[in-house]
């Protein structure tokens, strides 16, 4: 009775039989060297800082960072993506301290470099809002509006001053117009042709960075919309996809990652640069309190929401979870 293409001939459960077997016919594989872990370090601090709305993770003291750095390349994960939280005496109108050589941030670059040399791509975010005192990303007009070509000229001096505390990978993810364009500018009249661009190229004004606000002490009042872009969107990521790499992005980014797997598939798609995706704290803060609340299986849950990233086509993961998650897939 049995005809080919249809059942019962035809039983896919056969290929889910045992481990071994769906191992083997697995798609996608999850690999340490996909990851990369965003960590913040804290200024004046001498214990690190834990953050309430994202247990496990916390606020660096310069030598805890530089253990987390040393932990995640035993672990085999690929980079670290670097955040500053300047003492909020520093902030100001313009984020002085983000281009200030001996700026948290830049300080924190040289530890780590110090540290893990070239065994971790260190990235540094490519921003203003933890360094100004209204906590945009941008510098302010007279009217209180992001002014974007002021912001240029001060991402350019950050690129500069970030590429020469020791980034590998400069990560700007301001969403100004012409950004990616400026900094490779900056970064090759500064005798930085080799630091790559990590383009933040669709990053959406999203309620799921919210516990990012905690971690980073950030002063925003209102919120991002006219810089970032709006969730109901995808054809404005293509375009600014098109842009950044017009502009030279080395690679490009999707953020949030979980709730934008549509929007991380057609860039991968299009894209011929490696694509990036950031699970950002809102979609950590979520997982972990469910799992607090015997809700939902954490250690699971993990894994499956990176295996879904990497499956919409993510070649490049950053997590909070990154640590983690690579000793979890070396054993
Ligand atoms: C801006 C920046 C933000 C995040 C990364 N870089 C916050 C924002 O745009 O408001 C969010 C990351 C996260 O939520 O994990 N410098």
């Amino acid at each position: 009775m049995s005809t080919n293409g249809s059942f019962p001939g035809t039983r896919p459960r056969r290929l889910r039989t045992t481990p071994v077997m769906r191992r083997m016919v697995a798609e996608t594989r999850l690999h340490p060297a996909d990851l990369v872990l965003p960590a913040f370090v804290r200024e004046g601090i001498t214990e690190p800082v834990g953050i309430g709305s994202m247990p496990g993770v916390v606020q660096h003291t310069r030598d805890t960072l530089k253990k987390a750095a040393a932990e995640a390349v035993a672990a085999g994960v690929s980079g670290i993506m670097l955040y500053g939280v300047p003492e909020e005496s520093k902030k100001d109108n313009l984020g002085t301290v983000g281009t200030d050589p001996d700026g948290i941030l830049q300080v924190a670059l040289r530890d780590v470099r110090a540290e893990v040399g070239d065994d971790l791509i260190v990235m540094s975010d490519l921003c203003l809002d933890e360094f100004t005192d209204h906590g945009h990303c941008g510098v302010l007009d007279a009217r209180g509006r992001v002014d974007n070509d002021t912001t240029l000229e001060r991402y350019a001096e950050m690129a500069q001053v970030q590429a020469d505390a020791g980034a590998h990978v400069v990560g700007p993810s301001g969403m100004m117009d012409g950004q990616i364009g400026v900094i490779r500018d900056a970064l090759d009249q500064t005798g930085h042709g080799d630091v790559a661009v990590l383009a933040y190229t669709a990053k959406y004004a999203s309620a799921f960075f919210g516990p990012f606000r905690e971690a980073v002490g950030s002063s925003l009042k209102g919120d991002r919309k006219t810089y970032q872009q709006d969730p109901a969107n995808i054809k404005e990521s293509l375009r600014e996809l098109a842009l950044d790499l017009e502009e030279g992005a080395d690679m490009v980014m999707v953020k949030p990652a979980g709730p934008y797997l549509d929007i991380l598939a057609r860039v991968a798609d299009e894209a011929q640069v490696p694509v990036a995706a950031y699970q950002v704290s809102g979609e950590y803060a979520m997982i972990e309190a469910a799992a607090e609340r015997g809700w939902i299986d954490r250690d699971r849950t993990i894994m499956e929401s990176l295996a879904g990233i990497k499956r919409a086509g993510a070649s490049v993961i950053l997590t909070y979870w990154a640590t983690e998650a690579a000793r979890r897939l070396a054993v």
